[in-house]
C-alpha cells in the first residue's frame, strides 16, 4: 500500500510517500519521497511557536513540499488536467479558509497527473489547531481531486511507531514487537507514559500535571537567554559541561515528584527553581550557564528514568519506546540505554533514529498505514488540538 502523509501539527511542514507492506506482526516501509520545511527561523524572534504564523507558513509551504516529495518519489508527472466544475467548487469551499493555499493548489493540481498512491494520511491532532487545519484541508482537497481516501492520524501514535521502526538497509521495518509496549512520550506538548497491550490500543498510566518536558527545556533555555528551540541548546551546553568537568556544579535543582508513588510528572517546579536561582543574582556567565544546563538535564533525566522504571515494573512491559522531540536528547538517550541494560535487560528498548525523533511525515505515514490496513478511513475529519491517544480505541 502506498501512503502519502502530511504533517503540520506544529512548526514543521512535512510530506512523505511510503510504500508499506506487511501488517502489525511484520511490516516494511520504503521511503519513496520525504520533504520537510522547518519554520524554526520564522518563530525564533518570538521565542516559541506563534500559531497564526505557523498557519501562514504551512499554507505557503505545503504545495512546494508536496511537489518535492512527489518528485523524489518519481511520481510527479506533468500533464494538463481538466477539473470538473463540481470538483472545483468542492475544493474552493474546502480551501476557502486557507487563502494562502488555494491559488498555488489549483495551479499545481491543474498541471500534475494524479500520483499512484492508495491513501492520504494526515495528522488530526494533537497540536496547534490552526496549523492542523491547514494540513487537514490540504488533505481533503487532494482527496477530492485525486479520489483517494483519507486516514486521520494521531500525532503521538506517529511518535510511537517511529520509535518502533528500525533501519533495514535503506528501508524501515517494524517487527518482533513484544507486548506490552510501554511508551515514554516526551515532546513540546506532551509528557506521558502510555501502555499498549494490543496493537494500537492505549492506556494512559502517567502524565505531567503541569508543563511538558520539552516546554520546560524551552522555558529554561529562554531564562538563560539561549535561542529557540531551547532543547538542543541546553543539551549542547550540558554536554560541554560534562566533557570539561570544570569544578563542582554550584547549582542544585529538585527532582519533582521523584519519590511519589505515581507515574505522573511535574516540571513546573523545576522551571521555577531555575527562576529562583536567577532572581538572586545577576546574569549567569557562560560557565554558569553550562553548569545550570547540566544540572537541569540531570534532574529531568533522573525523574524520567525513575517514573519509567516504576511503570515498567507496574505493567510488566516487554518493550520500551521513547518518542517525541525530546527523545533526540543525547543525555536522556544515554541514561536510558545504560540503565535499561543494567536494570531491565529483558526489555527491548527502542529509540527512534535521529531523523525520526522530531516531527516528520514518515511517522504519520507509518501510523496511517496501520490504520488503513484496518480500513479506518475517515469521511469527516476535524482538527483536535487535544486529541488523546486513548480516543483511538
Ligand atoms: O515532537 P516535537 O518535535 O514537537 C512536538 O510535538 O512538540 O518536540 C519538540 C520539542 C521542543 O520542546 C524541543 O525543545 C525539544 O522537543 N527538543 C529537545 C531536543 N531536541 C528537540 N529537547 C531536549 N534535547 C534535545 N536535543
Ligand atoms: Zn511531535
Amino acid at each position: 500500500m502506498r501512503i502519502l502523509a502530511i504533517e503540520t501539527s506544529c512548526d514543521e511542514t512535512a510530506v512523505a510517500i511510503l510504500e508499506c507492506t506487511g501488517d502489525v506482526h511484520a511490516a516494511e516501509f520504503t521511503i519513496l519521497g520525504n520533504a520537510l520545511l522547518t519554520q524554526i527561523e520564522v518563530h525564533k524572534p518570538y521565542g516559541g511557536v506563534f500559531p497564526a504564523l505557523a498557519k501562514r507558513e504551512h499554507a505557503k509551504n505545503l504545495v512546494p513540499v508536496l511537489e518535492a516529495a512527489l518528485e523524489e518519489a518519481e511520481l510527479l508527472h506533468e500533464d494538463a488536467q481538466i477539473m470538473s466544475n463540481e470538483t472545483h467548487n468542492i475544493v474552493s469551499e474546502i480551501l476557502a479558509r486557507e487563502p494562502g493555499l488555494a491559488e498555488a493548489f489549483f495551479e499545481f493540481i491543474s498541471e500534475c497527473e494524479p500520483p499512484e498512491i492508495d491513501a492520504i494520511a494526515v495528522t488530526a491532532g494533537p497540536g496547534l489547531e490552526p496549523a492542523l487545519w491547514v494540513g487537514i484541508n490540504f488533505a481533503r482537497a487532494l482527496s477530492a481531486v485525486w479520489d483517494k481516501p483519507i486516514v486521520a492520524v494521531n500525532h503521538m501514535e506517529g511518535h510511537i511507531v517511529a520509535a518502533l521502526a528500525k533501519a533495514a538497509g535503506q528501508n524501515l521495518e517494524i517487527k518482533n514487537v513484544e507486548m506490552p509496549v510501554l511508551a515514554l512520550l516526551i515532546s513540546g506538548g506532551h509528557t506521558e507514559l502510555v501502555v499498549m497491550k494490543e496493537w494500537l490500543e492505549y492506556e494512559l498510566i502517567g502524565q505531567t500535571r503541569d508543563d511538558a518536558v520539552g516546554e520546560a527545556f524551552d522555558k529554561v533555555a529562554r531564562m538563560l537567554a539561549l535561542p529557540y528551540p531551547g532543547g538542543p541548546e541546553i543539551s549542547r551546553l550540558a554536554e560541554r559541561a560534562r566533557e570539561e568537568q570544570n569544578g563542582e556544579n554550584p547549582f542544585t535543582l529538585p527532582r519533582p515528584m521523584i519519590d511519589s508513588n505515581t507515574c505522573d510528572f511535574s516540571f513546573a517546579g523545576l522551571k521555577t527553581s531555575v527562576l529562583y536561582v536567577l532572581k538572586n543574582r545577576s546574569d549567569l556567565n557562560d560557565q554558569e550557564k553550562k553548569h545550570m544546563a547540566h544540572e537541569f538535564e540531570d534532574a529531568v533525566a533522573d525523574v524520567l528514568w525513575k517514573k519509567t522504571a516504576m511503570a515498567i515494573e507496574n505493567t510488566d512491559a516487554r518493550t520500551l519506546v521513547i518518542g517525541g522531540g525530546v527523545s533526540a536528547n543525547t543525555h536522556i538517550r544515554r541514561v536510558f540505554t545504560d540503565k535499561m541494560s543494567s536494570n531491565f535487560a529483558h526489555v527491548d528498548l527502542r529509540i527512534p533514529t535521529a531523523a525520526l525523533t522530531t516531527d516528520n511525515a514518515i511517522m504519520i505515514a507509518i501510523a496511517g498505514f496501520y490504520r488503513a490496513t484496518r480500513e479506518e478511513f475517515t469521511i469527516s475529519i476535524s482538527a483536535n488540538g487535544n486529541l488523546a491517544l486513548a480516543d483511538n480505541k
